[in-house]
């Protein structure tokens, strides 16, 4: 199929520190040279570029954006990150299909998917999922010691994973909008949305759905001034596959942190230093009204904790409230 042998010819032509000839190419392979030459066609589809050079070869010179399982289990193994990838072109939501991974009896799923049919966000909202340019990822957690109580606070374990994958792999600066939107120069970036299933005898596994704007080059007019890409901050092309392995991994080592205490204790620290709000003047949105409060930092239990204009302290439980920025969205 088309598909895997797109990514056979990119692996030999990334590995390789010259040119490969399509002679080569193709005995390596075992396909004809026109089916080299398809598929070099189709790799610049997707953003790679290479020297094509008589009697010599090609020679890679741009990386793309090659979205597949294999890619991503590609960048896993390079990050020594344990899953099993389940990727597909369209998903209804790459939540729910994880969550049927679940029920099916399956551990350390990570479902991923170019395009969702019917992608959800927080507050019963729905989450814009446009073909070819996003990542939607779900990572399912069945962690049999973790308490029901705690498992909201994954949704925060999640955000410090998207934050730092995306500032190692790219070089920008994202924060963390309270509790779980990492947003750049003001503007969204990516939202987490976190499922969890019980039963009688507690926790039977959680889901932490992933959506992050990467290559797009525009937004529609009525979100421009909220919403922005890693493209348009970076103008950089980003591998899907392999910042979604990164944030996989990252995921991990936060959470293996996370599940010495099940509590914020240890990542506070890490956690403020990406806090968009701390020390900003914040817009309380609760059941009896809004006020205005100085965000200072988050509790042990994830909470954010802000200090109102006459003085008091008060903990905010997410859920329940909007915290917003006093001038716009952070
Ligand atoms: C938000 O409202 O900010 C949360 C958005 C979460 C979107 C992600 S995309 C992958 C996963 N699948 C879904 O249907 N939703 C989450």
């Amino acid at each position: 199929c088309r598909r895997k042998m797109k990514e056979k010819v990119l692996e030999l032509l990334e590995n390789a520190t010259g040119y490969l000839s399509g002679q080569y190419i193709s005995e390596m392979l075992n396909v004809s040279r026109t089916a080299v030459w398809k598929n070099i066609v189709a790799l610049r589809e997707d953003g790679y570029e290479f020297d094509a050079v008589n009697k010599r070869g090609y020679r890679l010179t741009k990386r793309g954006d090659l979205f597949s399982e294999k890619r991503i289990a590609h960048w896993l193994e390079v990050y020594g990150a344990n899953y099993r990838v389940h990727f597909k072109e369209t998903v209804n939501s790459t939540n729910a299909w994880a969550k049927a991974f679940a029920e099916n009896g399956d551990e350390n799923i990570l479902c991923v998917a170019d395009e969702q049919s019917g992608g959800r966000g927080r507050r019963g909202r729905t989450w814009a999922s446009k073909k070819g340019q996003d990542i939607f990822m779900s990572l399912l957690i069945k962690e049999k010691a973790l308490k029901t109580e705690n498992a909201s606070m994954l949704t925060l374990v999640a955000a410090l994973a998207v934050a730092t994958g995306i500032k190692e792999l790219t070089g920008l600066e994202p924060f963390i909008k309270w509790p779980n939107d990492i947003v750049i120069q003001g503007k969204k970036l990516c939202g987490i949305l976190t499922e969890m299933s019980t039963d009688v005898d507690g926790l039977r596994y959680c889901v932490c759905g992933i959506g992050i704007n990467v290559n797009g080059k525009e937004f529609p007019e009525e979100i421009k001034d909220k919403a922005t890409s890693l493209y348009l901050e970076s103008t950089q092309q980003i591998e899907r596959a392999q910042l979604t392995a990164l944030i996989a991994k990252k995921f991990l080592k936060y959470m293996a942190i996370f599940m010495e205490t099940q509590d914020f204790s240890k990542l506070k620290k890490e956690y403020e230093d990406l806090l968009v709000n701390r020390g900003k003047k914040v817009k309380v949105l609760d059941s009896k009204g809004e006020y205005i409060a100085t965000a200072k930092g988050i509790d042990e239990r994830g909470e954010l904790l802000v200090c109102t204009e006459d003085g008091k302290m008060k903990t905010i439980f997410s859920g329940e409230v909007s915290v917003r920025g006093v001038y716009g969205y952070c």
